[in-house]
């Protein structure tokens, strides 16, 4: 995604007495305006679902926060609501979100080697935006201009997506689809009334996004050869 405008959003906040919690999940190691993402507001989250840039081997995630009162809170919260050295005492009603020792463990072998990690995915997007960019407006990358960011999906917005997709099943090139029903449509928010054509940016978007393959351990030469089959799928007279 484009990097947010969290000084806009910062100011807002403050102008109205709220406070910002920032949904940092897929971008620990990135940074907004020369600071760390999810170190914007009161509170950021950042994922350790192993999919993710800083996946582990497990779920996992973290909370950063500099307000003692807050932490205190989420501590207790992960843990069935019991305070620090208060075993079997319940102050609040809490979850299970604690990390198993091994997922911990990976992650704090895998974490020192994230800027590496971040700048091979940045290097993949940057081979995608030079070969993909003239494609548009049939196929539209994502925004350019990595620098600081967190790549997590290199998602595109591809007319006709399924054939695209089929072509590059049929070379070999795995492709997903970040996502393919939007909320207003899932049956979870049915009771809400919504139907087809109430939100139509959202259904457009999701008829069109296709993510291609983007990983550190790509092999070498790899986001090329996506590149080409996505180039010959679009050469072919479509
Ligand atoms: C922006 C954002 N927030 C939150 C999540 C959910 O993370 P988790 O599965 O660790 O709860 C995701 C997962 O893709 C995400 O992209």
């Amino acid at each position: 995604a484009d990097s947010p405008r969290m000084a806009d959003l910062t100011a807002l906040a403050a102008r109205h007495g709220l406070h910002v919690v920032e949904d940092s999940a897929v971008a620990l190691g990135a940074e907004v305006d020369g600071r760390p993402a999810g170190r914007h507001g009161v509170a950021g989250v950042y994922s350790f679902f192993p999919a993710k840039p800083a996946g582990g081997i497990g779920d996992g995630g973290m909370i950063v926060t500099d307000d003692d009162g807050l932490a205190t809170t989420a501590r207790m919260l992960r843990n069935h609501g019991q305070p620090a050295g208060k075993r079997f005492y319940h102050e609040l009603l809490g979850f299970n979100c604690r990390m198993d020792e091994l997922t911990a463990g990976f992650l704090l072998r895998k974490l020192p080697h994230l800027d590496e990690l971040l700048r091979r995915r940045r290097a993949i997007a940057e081979i995608y935006e030079e070969g993909l960019r003239p494609l548009a407006p049939a196929l539209l990358p994502p925004a350019a201009g990595f620098a600081g960011r967190a790549v997590y999906t290199y998602v595109v917005r591809a007319q006709e997506r399924e054939a695209l997709r089929a072509h590059l099943a049929g070379e070999g090139i795995e492709t997903a689809v970040y996502y393919p029903r939007p909320l207003h449509l899932q049956p979870a928010f049915a009771h809400l009334g919504h139907r087809e054509g109430d939100f139509p940016v959202a259904e457009r978007l999701s008829r069109e996004a296709l993510a291609l393959p983007l990983h550190p351990d790509m092999a070498p030469g790899a986001a090329e050869r996506v590149v080409t089959a996505v180039q010959r799928f679009y050469a072919a007279g479509r």
